[in-house]
Formats: structure tokens, C-alpha cells, sequence
């Protein structure tokens, strides 16, 4: 099935939620769940790619996460790891370019360098640009812009009066991506835990109780079509937007 292109979100991000509950309803270690997510990870980014939508912005790993047991965060390192080695030739293969965005050094540098070589293997591939958002926070990304935006004032770059919204946009992970239209997040919460606090101002959110590890195609499609259905009136009137389309 093939969606209507008109209504097609550009950037989709998705809150990768459930996978422990997937494992612990099936009496498995939490770190089966995560293993499963991967493929749910693999059916996402190939149907975000036939959809025709550009960008694919992943939460994996949030800063919050930290406080998990050692031994899960290890895990879960050791996962992201595993994953880049099997999955980088074939993302290439499909013209995918993948960016990770977060605190890398806060990461092992083993993992900071395969991360690294992914970015720069697949960096002019022109199909679905795939963000992977590790050791990733909202607030990190913002907090991490207002310094940059601070040290551009200190250095007589800028004047204080010249920091608008674009100036601070132009400094967060994401800058060179249009916002996210839709955001995803399963496993049944309805919170952002976090996540492109920024860039979702305008965002359009769709929560659905699949677990992660269950997320398919199919239910993709619910969320593109929950997204088709909407009229986006960013602040104005339903009657605007009609009179703007004749
Ligand atoms: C999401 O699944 C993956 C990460 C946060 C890394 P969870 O591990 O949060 O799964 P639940 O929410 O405990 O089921
Ligand atoms: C959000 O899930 C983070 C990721 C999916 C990477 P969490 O499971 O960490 O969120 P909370 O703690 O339930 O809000
Ligand atoms: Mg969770």
C-alpha cells in the first residue's frame, strides 16, 4: 500500500517504547525485548523509505536511561554495537544515510568510532536520512545550543538582540532537518520522556499500546493515515486555511 503523497509527513520521529514489558510477558531478560526491537527497527526504516518520507528520527537511548541497571545499559550498548555491524552494508545498499545525534562523549569511543565510520560510509547517500538519537535528551540538546549561542555572544560574533528562534534552531541536532510532523510513540504511555522537546512544537502525536517490539508496517500505516486525517493549522482558523487553498 502506497499513501497518499500529499499528506505524507516529511519527518517522522518515534519513541521506541515496550520493549521490557515484550520480554517480561514472554518471561524473557529485559535485554531479549531490546534484541527483538531491532527488527521492528529494520521494518520501520524500510517502510519509512518506500513511503517516500526523508527523514526517520529514532529514540534508542535517552539521557534518563543512564539510571537503568548497569548491566541493561551495557546490554543495550553492546545491542547498538551488534546492530551497526549487521545492519550498516544493507542501509547503504538502500541509499539510507545515518546520522547518530547525542552526547557521544558520554559513549564508549569503541562505539563513538563505529558510529563514526556508519556516518561517513553512508554520508552521501541522497534516500531516507535515519537519525539515531543515543545518550539523547530534550533538554541536553537545548541546553547544549544556548551554550554555543552564549559563547558566540562572549566572542563579539553576535549581539544578544541577534538570538531569535532560527539563530538557536541553527545550533540543535537536528538544524539541518525540517521539524518532525508526526510523532510515534508506543508500548501505551503518552509522555515525550524527553524527546525533541524543540523540534515537536507543531508535531502531530500518535500513541498506540503496540509494544515496540510488535511495531510493523501495518501499524506504520495507522500513523500515517491518523496523520493524513489531520489539518495542521499551526495557530490559524480552519476557515484561513480554506480560503488559502483556493
Ligand atoms: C524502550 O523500551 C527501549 C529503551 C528505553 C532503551 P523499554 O526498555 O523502556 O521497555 P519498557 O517500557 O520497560 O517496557
Ligand atoms: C523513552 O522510553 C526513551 C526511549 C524510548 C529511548 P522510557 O521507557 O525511558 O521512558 P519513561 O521512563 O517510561 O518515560
Ligand atoms: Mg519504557
Amino acid at each position: 500500500m502506497t499513501l497518499n503523497q500529499t499528506s505524507l509527513p516529511k519527518h517522522v520521529a518515534v519513541i521506541m517504547d515496550g520493549n521490557g514489558r515484550w520480554a517480561k510477558a514472554r518471561q524473557k531478560p529485559r535485554r531479549a525485548g531490546h534484541r527483538a526491537g531491532v527488527k521492528a527497527v529494520r521494518a520501520t526504516v524500510e517502510e519509512a523509505a518506500k513511503q517516500g518520507v526523508e527523514v526517520l528520527t529514532l529514540f534508542a537511548f535517552s539521557s534518563e536511561n543512564w539510571a537503568r541497571p548497569e548491566e541493561e545499559v551495557h546490554s543495550l550498548m553492546a545491542l547498538f554495537l551488534e546492530a551497526l555491524r549487521r545492519e550498516v552494508d544493507e542501509l547503504h545498499r538502500n541509499n539510507v544515510r545515518l546520522r547518530v545525534i547525542g552526547a557521544r562523549e558520554l559513549l564508549n569511543p569503541g562505539l563513538v568510532k563505529k558510529f563514526g565510520d556508519a556516518e561517513e560510509k553512508t554520508a552521501n547517500n541522497t534516500g531516507l536520512l535515519l537519525n539515531v538519537a543515543v545518550a539523547y535528551g530534550g533538554r541536553w540538546d537545548i541546553l547544549v545550543a544556548t551554550k554555543r549561542i552564549a559563547r558566540k555572544v562572549a566572542d563579539g560574533e553576535i549581539e544578544v538582540d541577534d538570538i531569535d528562534e532560527a539563530r538557536l534552531a541553527a545550533e540543535m541536532q537536528l538544524a539541518d532537518c525540517p521539524e518532525p510532523d508526526l510523532l510515534i510513540r508506543t508500548g501505551g504511555e503518552q509522555r515525550i520522556s524527553n524527546f525533541l522537546l524543540w523540534n515537536i512544537a507543531y508535531a502531530e502525536l500518535w500513541f498506540t499500546d503496540v509494544l515496540w517490539p510488535d511495531f510493523d508496517a501495518g501499524e506504520f500505516h495507522k500513523a500515517l493515515q491518523y496523520f493524513a486525517e489531520k489539518q495542521r493549522r499551526f495557530g490559524q482558523t480552519g476557515e484561513q486555511l480554506a480560503a488559502a487553498e483556493c
